[in-house]
């Protein structure tokens, strides 16, 4: 089988073309990624010589260039990860957004019906999305796969819309999809200009934590292994147009996390408990801040027999220890417009 993994370079993607390189010999991935300030060809040093492997260098904006490479290597199986993915950016850059999430999402939608054109037996296009398509919870309940959409962000408007695509080429061309809508991810080889990873690298370098608003904004973590290990399965078990939420069971306060972490960082880095947690700055809130994510995985849980393989602690543990081993990638991530971007976005 020929599987075209998109955002590969990024750092769900990442990992999820090395659990698919890894473990199916039989199979050919190609990852397709255009390199942009998140796609990183350092997160996969470990697979990039495997002889079932290649990268593909494009824009899923660039028709022309998706619709050769779909002829030319016939991918029978799309998994699309490639996005625009902060909401930071999407508030100061939204049309970007509409670009790469919508417009991308239909070009490689087009391509894959103009491909096999009704000839569906054995393929299957996989929406990689996320729980933010719902918008936000009060201070209860949980998100299921029947929760109405009410996006409030450009970021999560943008993946609602692909979303939407997604489905409507399965109802009008029967095209077969599976989606799956997944908490907030963290893990090794996450762009630190997320929470977890700006932190720690803040923490490292003695730089003020800068906590959005009060800080009792919920998330809802998920260790990035354990996402790779269910888009494999929906990828294989899934059922043709259903969607799967994936979440890590696992609430935690904005506040209550960064705490967690600064005394985590305290004992890793041999500092004196309470060290990091005098860097935290509460600072200007962000517009639109959605209040608390939360999602009800008992559906692939049920239907799967998917469940996180990691503790929350064990995964900052892991997370924190590869960041500290991997000192080189950090500091070439950090350098150049990260600097930039960093400024104009907290100073
Ligand atoms: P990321 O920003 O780390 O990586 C995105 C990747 O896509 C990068 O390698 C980038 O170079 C590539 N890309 C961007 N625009 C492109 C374009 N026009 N053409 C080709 N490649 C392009 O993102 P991530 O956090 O790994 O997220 C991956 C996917 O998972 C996204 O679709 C995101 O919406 C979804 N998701 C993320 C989270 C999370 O917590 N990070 C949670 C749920 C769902
Ligand atoms: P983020 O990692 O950007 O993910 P998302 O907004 O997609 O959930 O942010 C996680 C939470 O942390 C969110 O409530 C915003 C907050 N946050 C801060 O308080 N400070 C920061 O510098 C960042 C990047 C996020």
């Amino acid at each position: 089988m020929k599987i075209l993994i998109t955002g590969g370079a990024g750092f769900i993607g990442s990992h999820v073309i090395r659990q698919f390189v890894n473990n199916y010999p039989e199979y050919h991935i190609f990852n397709l990624d255009a390199l942009t300030y998140a796609g990183n060809l350092e997160n996969l040093k470990d697979i990039e010589q495997s002889s079932n492997y290649s990268f593909l260098k494009g824009d899923i904006t660039d028709e022309s260039f998706i619709n050769t490479i779909f002829e030319e290597h016939r991918f029978e199986g799309v998994i699309h990860l490639a996005a625009e993915s902060h909401v930071d950016r999407s508030i100061t850059d939204p049309l970007a957004f509409a670009k790469t999430n919508i417009l991308g999402t239909m070009v490689l939608l087009n391509a894959f019906k103009n491909l096999w054109n009704d000839n569906w037996e054995g393929k299957r296009f996989y929406h990689v999305s996320t729980d933010e398509v719902y918008g936000t919870l009060g201070n209860t309940g949980l998100f299921t796969e029947t929760t109405p959409y009410d996006p409030n962000s450009p970021y999560s408007a943008s993946k609602a819309s692909s979303d939407h695509f997604v489905r409507a080429y399965g109802e009008t061309y029967g095209m077969p999809y599976v989606i799956s809508n997944c908490s907030n991810n963290y893990g090794p080889n996450h762009f630190p200009e997320k929470l977890i990873p700006l932190f720690i690298n803040n923490i490292i370098n003695n730089k003020s934590l800068p906590v959005y608003g009060d800080g009792n904004y919920t998330r809802d973590w998920l260790y990035v292994i354990d996402h790779a290990r269910a888009i494999d399965l929906v990828f294989h078990k899934g059922s043709n147009h259903e969607t799967y939420n994936i979440g890590g069971f696992n609430e935690w306060k904005n506040i209550d996390l960064v705490r967690l972490l600064c005394k985590l960082m305290d004992q890793q880095l041999g500092r004196e408990e309470g060290n990091s947690e005098r860097l935290i700055t509460y600072v200007k809130d962000r517009p639109g801040h959605d209040l608390r994510y939360a999602i009800d995985a008992s559906k692939i849980n049920k239907a799967l027999g998917w469940a996180p393989s990691v503790t929350f602690e064990e995964g900052l543990d892991k997370t924190i220890d590869w960041y500290l081993a991997n000192e080189e990638w950090l500091q070439h991530v950090t350098s150049g417009a990260y600097q930039d971007y960093y400024k104009k976005q907290y100073q």
